[in-house]
């Protein structure tokens, strides 16, 4: 069996200045990968361009060895993505928020169902609006709804920033679970310590050997 992620010769720019140039990673299925890089190193770049939301300029990105050329839309249903900067209805509660994707979801998951993938995060403010939620609150909310479809692959952009320590735990031990389940994570941090803890490896992505040098002295 191949990999569940292949990225191969990647290249992208949005200009004449490259972002990223050549990028090449494997992952498997229980992985959970932390990618480090300087800000503007390209790091949002790639999951995006991985979650399907972005093209590269050249290069391919398969799926159990499907690429996304065409397999596109059906392998974006493997794929769950949390963005950096956090999209949620502000108006609506929760629950109507987690309602609202579960439609977009092509699943049937009932309120229980969705309730219970709230409270596995610990954020049973069901009935609250969203835009009473504290910025964690948010980004927790923003991580149960990249989870309604059960994803093999997920991505998350810096999950944790802002996030208090109690609620990095409990989304750290979320996780660990999620990948003894079989799903694949790849997550971005500035948190040295959190990417230590929490991830099987690391990948440094960027032009600052800074990141690569922390990650080498161990
Ligand atoms: N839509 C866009 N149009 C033009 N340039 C972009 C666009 N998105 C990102 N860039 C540029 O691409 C580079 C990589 O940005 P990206 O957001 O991927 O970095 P990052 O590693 O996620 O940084 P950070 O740690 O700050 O989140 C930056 O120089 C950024 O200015
Ligand atoms: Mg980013």
């Amino acid at each position: 069996m191949g990999h569940l992620l292949k990225v191969d010769a990647l290249y992208k720019s949005y200009g004449k200045e490259p972002v990223l140039e050549d990028f090449n990673m494997q992952a498997d299925r229980g992985e959970i990968i932390g990618l480090v890089g300087e800000n503007g190193a390209g790091k949002s770049t790639l999951l995006r361009i991985i979650a399907t939301l972005n093209r590269p300029t050249d290069g391919e990105v398969y799926i159990d060895e499907q690429s996304y050329g065409k397999n596109y839309k059906k392998l974006r249903r493997k794929i769950g993505y949390v963005p950096q900067e956090i999209e949620l209805w502000e108006e609506l509660s929760v629950i109507e928020n987690m309602r609202f994707f579960e439609k977009l979801s092509h699943e049937n998951r009932s309120v229980p169902e969705l309730k219970n993938l709230l409270s596995e995060l610990h954020l049973e403010k069901y009935d609250t609006k969203v835009s009473r939620l504290s910025g964690g609150m948010k980004r927790k909310l923003n991580l149960a709804i990249s989870l309604i479809h059960e994803p093999e692959l997920l991505l998350l952009d810096e999950p944790t920033s802002g996030i208090d320590l109690k609620s990095r735990i409990e989304i750290g031990k979320f996780l660990k679970g999620l990948a003894g389940k079989g799903a694949l994570i790849i997550y971005t941090s500035h948190d040295m310590t959190e990417i230590r803890e929490l991830c099987d490896r690391t990948i440094f992505i960027g032009k600052d050997p800074f990141y690569k040098n922390i990650l080498t002295d161990g």
